[in-house]
């Protein structure tokens, strides 16, 4: 096919594309990740592919073809190579049909099932694919069972039950690699960062030579209509050399990255966050003695109160409803409404320059309240008419609408957000003062025993550390963190409570002495 056709097939197929990603729904897209690659991204990778595959001969396989794009970008880019075979596999007749259509004639076989059930053939020498984002919530226990044992009989690796399909599709697709043969897998580069994407991380430095990885700036979201930030992931079937270096890049596009660095199988090994290169290098190894926010804070997240509308009741609808102020206690509102960097208190212990908010959380039984308390029973009815009750954290908890014990904490950390600086924290520290509990729109810090003693005499500390919290280098607070599509940062209570905090030793150190 001439190059002029190949451009109007392509055309065509992006416009049956969009026609058939809109007739779905994205809930029914999310269930099978689809979300197909733009071409110009399709064209990058094949490019690249073609480029360092070592043979003139091509055997192409996609283990999850959606409409076909990263053949099409195959054609388009062969420069004078020769495709003995083009395989593709496709679960969804919705897309695989069309493929069908486009491309039946041009030498693409397409099997309509389930790539993770087929048999393999080591027959491939060049595997291009974007797999299914299907997060683990979306995975029978069935599936999960199936899929683990697939991919440990296949290399060996036990594979966490957090993982994605994706991570199964990667490491199933071994089998179907011939000798030397080059893959790219676009994935979620989570996987550089997060416990479960060790099962990746071991393959790549073990069963495979890891040539390149390309990660692109989570700011600059491959995908319009997904909430990802993703990495190509180049390797050979081949046995790695010990002295091999892996290619790591940043930004821009995979021919131009903005940041290009060699990193050793040794640093890999060695440095559980790939996401670190290669803007950065890998951090000295932690020792014993290496002191973090945990060992001053016990970090928990805020209430999953089980319905925000109904149980967090604003004051002047407490004052319109007469509700009783004893059966709710104060709580403050999310991280946007709140500017302030301290929340001062009044005499009560209510946040002051603050929306007023009260939390419903009370143990008496509903016939009780019917006695003691006829308007808030009536408040309750309509929470029921809401059917509040019947929600999944309500429904486990009795009475329904008791909270579960989350004292106020004197620190708040705002745990996800966007650093819009360079030097800018995505995570805003919060003193508080008063004595409202808080959502889990927030980490809740609670001081440690020796901290608490200290306090009692040097009541302003709490200030002190909670203003040098703010000012922690971005790249400390954000080592441990993970990073999503649009340069969203998040951090789990685990994870701050691994944040390095030498700071607050020489602190109380020095209090201590003048004690
Ligand atoms: C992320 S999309 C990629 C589609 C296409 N390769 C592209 O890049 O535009 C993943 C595709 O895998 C398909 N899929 C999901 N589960 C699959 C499975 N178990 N076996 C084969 N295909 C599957 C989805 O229907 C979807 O079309």
């Amino acid at each position: 096919m001439n190059k002029e056709k190949m451009l109007i097939v392509e055309e065509y197929r992006q416009i049956l594309q969009k026609k058939l990603d809109n007739q779905k729904t994205s809930l029914e897209r999310n269930k099978l990740g689809q979300f197909s690659t733009p071409i110009e991204l399709a064209n990058e990778i094949l490019r690249y592919g073609i480029s360092i595959s070592p043979t003139d001969n091509i055997n192409f396989l996609d283990p999850a073809l959606g409409t076909g794009v990263f053949f099409s970008a195959l054609l388009q880019n062969i420069n004078g190579k020769v495709i003995d075979e083009a395989l593709g596999f496709e679960i969804d007749p919705f897309y695989a049909v069309p493929a069908i259509n486009i491309w039946g004639k041009k030498n693409l076989d397409i099997i309509i099932s389930d790539f993770t059930n087929a048999k393999p053939d080591p027959r491939f020498n060049l595997i291009i694919c974007n797999p299914p984002y299907v997060r683990q919530q979306h995975i029978t226990s069935q599936e999960k069972t199936k899929l683990k044992s697939l991919s440990l009989a296949r290399t060996g690796i036990d594979v966490s039950g957090l993982a994605g399909l994706y991570c199964h599709f990667l490491l199933l697709a071994n089998d179907w690699m011939d000798t030397s043969a080059v893959a790219g897998w676009l994935i979620p580069s989570e996987f550089m960062d997060v416990n479960y994407g060790s099962a990746i991380k071991t393959y790549l430095l073990k069963n495979v030579t890891l040539l390149h990885i390309h990660r692109f700036d989570p700011k600059e979201s491959q995908f319009s209509d997904a909430l990802v930030s993703s990495a190509v992931v180049w390797f050979k079937n081949e046995v790695p050399r010990n002295d091999h270096k892996v290619k790591f890049s940043f930004g821009g596009i995979l021919s131009k990255p903005n940041v290009i660095r060699d990193i050793t199988l040794n640093e890999l090994r060695d440095e559980p966050k790939w996401s670190r290169f290669p803007n950065l290098n890998a951090r000295p190894k932690a020792t014993n003695t290496t002191l973090t926010l945990g060992d001053y804070f016990i970090v928990k997240r805020g209430l999953a109160t089980g319905c925000n509308s109904f149980f967090i009741v604003p004051e002047n609808v407490m004052i319109d409803k007469k509700l009783p102020y004893d059966v709710f206690r104060p709580i403050l509102p999310g991280p946007r409404s709140i500017k302030q960097s301290v929340i001062e208190s009044d005499l009560n212990g209510l946040p002051l320059d603050v929306e007023r908010l009260f939390l419903l959380d009370t143990p008496i039984s509903e016939n009780q309240i019917e006695l003691l308390h006829p308007t808030l029973f009536s408040y309750i009815k309509e929470g029921k008419a809401k059917n509040v009750h019947k929600g999944y954290i309500c429904s486990h908890r009795s009475p329904w609408y008791m909270q579960e014990k989350r004292e106020p904490a004197p620190i708040l950390c705002t745990y996800m957000g966007r650093s819009t600086g360079k030097d800018q924290l995505p995570f805003r520290f919060i003193l508080n003062k008063s004595n409202a509990t808080m959502t889990n729109a927030y980490l809740a810090m609670y001081p440690t025993k020796r901290l608490s003693s200290l306090l009692v005499n040097h009541p302003n500390l709490m200030m002190i550390i909670c203003s040098r919290l703010n000012k922690i280098s971005k790249e400390n607070m954000t080592d441990e963190g993970r990073v999503y599509g649009g340069g969203l940062h998040k951090l789990e209570p685990k994870e701050l409570s691994k944040v390095p905090m030498p700071f607050i030793e020489d602190l109380l150190s020095n209090i201590e002495i003048v004690s």
